[in-house]
């Protein structure tokens, strides 16, 4: 019989019913106007996901962009569309491997060099899974093991050291691209390589909440939809073709969760939290009051 650990994933799918697959009136990045001297850093800023990020924020009207990953000429590709939507936006590109602390540590250091060491907004997309044919424990790869807890958990934890800091100095916000597959144990995308490091991830954005949202930081966990990416051809063919959110659903999304000024309500009700991009934001808000009376979207080890 399916108990609620193992529903819990397609519960979270539905929390909001409405689920869209591209941008929308509500979180249209073209209708926001960052402040002057935004920043935003973006590592694993290509690829889907990320050239959706870097894309979005373009559009919303960031002084500037900081794409980060190990591949040069790939954030140079994403760099290029952004100063296509946006030729007021200084796009930067580092490159830098999330799970080397030097690699980190300099992406800081060329924050501070670049931009004075103002930083508004932190996305950590970066991500990695094996193949979806070997998903169990005896069939994975200790290699793709220490890649998957290498990215998502060190990486992750590498940028919390290391960028935090100028977030303080902005009250600004790091947000943790996540997944769907956190929340479960069996089926589709969860392996344990995968789903285990995120969940790890998303405990370390509820940990800096606890920490650091008193200081004015903000942070969440945010599922960017089903993308077709290098990523995602760990998928088998035949799930491939369910993945078909546009990128920029999660671009548009996660500059609405970021601009400043939003309502401190918002920032109370979702901060420390797992959310999708793919939920109707006028929905979630509604959800709001309940979200914090049941302390709903964390994780926790059940007792009823
Ligand atoms: N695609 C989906 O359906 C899906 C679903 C749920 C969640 N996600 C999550 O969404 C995020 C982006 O996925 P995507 O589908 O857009 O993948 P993608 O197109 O393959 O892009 C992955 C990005 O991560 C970067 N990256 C990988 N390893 C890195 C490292 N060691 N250091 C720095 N950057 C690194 C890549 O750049 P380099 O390789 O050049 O470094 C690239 O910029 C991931 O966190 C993934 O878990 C994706």
């Amino acid at each position: 019989m399916p108990t609620s650990t193992l529903t819990n994933a397609a519960e979270l799918r539905r929390f909001v019913a409405t689920n869209h697959t591209k941008p929308y009136p509500a979180i249209d990045p073209q209708e926001v106007r960052l402040p002057d001297g935004y920043v935003v850093c973006i590592i694993g800023g290509s690829g889907a996901a990320g050239s959706g990020l870097a894309r979005s924020f373009a559009q919303a009207g960031a002084s500037g962009i900081i794409l980060a990953g190990r591949t040069q000429s790939a954030l140079e590709a994403t760099a290029k569309e952004a100063r296509a939507l946006n030729a007021s936006t200084n796009v930067v590109t580092v490159s830098c491997d999330i799970t080397s602390n030097d690699d980190v540590a300099t992406l800081a250091a060329t924050i501070r060099e670049k931009f004075g060491g103002r930083l508004d907004t932190v996305v950590v997309n970066a991500g990695y899974s094996g193949p979806l044919s070997k998903a169990t424990f005896l069939e994975e790869d200790p290699k793709d093991v220490e890649k998957a807890f290498g990215i998502h958990c060190l990486g992750t934890w590498y940028a919390a050291h290391h960028l935090v800091p100028l977030l303080l100095e902005s009250k600004g916000s790091f947000i943790a691209i996540s997944t769907m597959a956190a929340p479960m144990i069996t089926g589709f995308g969860a392996s344990s390589h995968y789903s285990a490091s995120k969940v790890a991830q998303v405990r370390m954005m509820e940990m800096l909440h606890a920490q650091y949202s008193s200081q004015g930081l903000f942070c969440a966990s945010v599922h960017p939809g089903g993308l077709q990416s290098d990523f995602s051809r760990a998928a088998s063919m035949e799930l491939q073709q369910h993945l078909t959110d546009s990128p920029d659903l999660v671009g548009s999304f996660c500059v609405w969760l970021t601009k400043p000024p939003n309502s401190a309500a918002q920032k109370k009700a979702l901060n420390g939290r797992w959310i999708s991009c793919k939920w109707d934001v006028l929905e979630l808000e509604q959800q709001y009051e309940r979200i914090q009376q049941d302390d709903l979207l964390r994780f926790r080890i059940a007792v009823e």
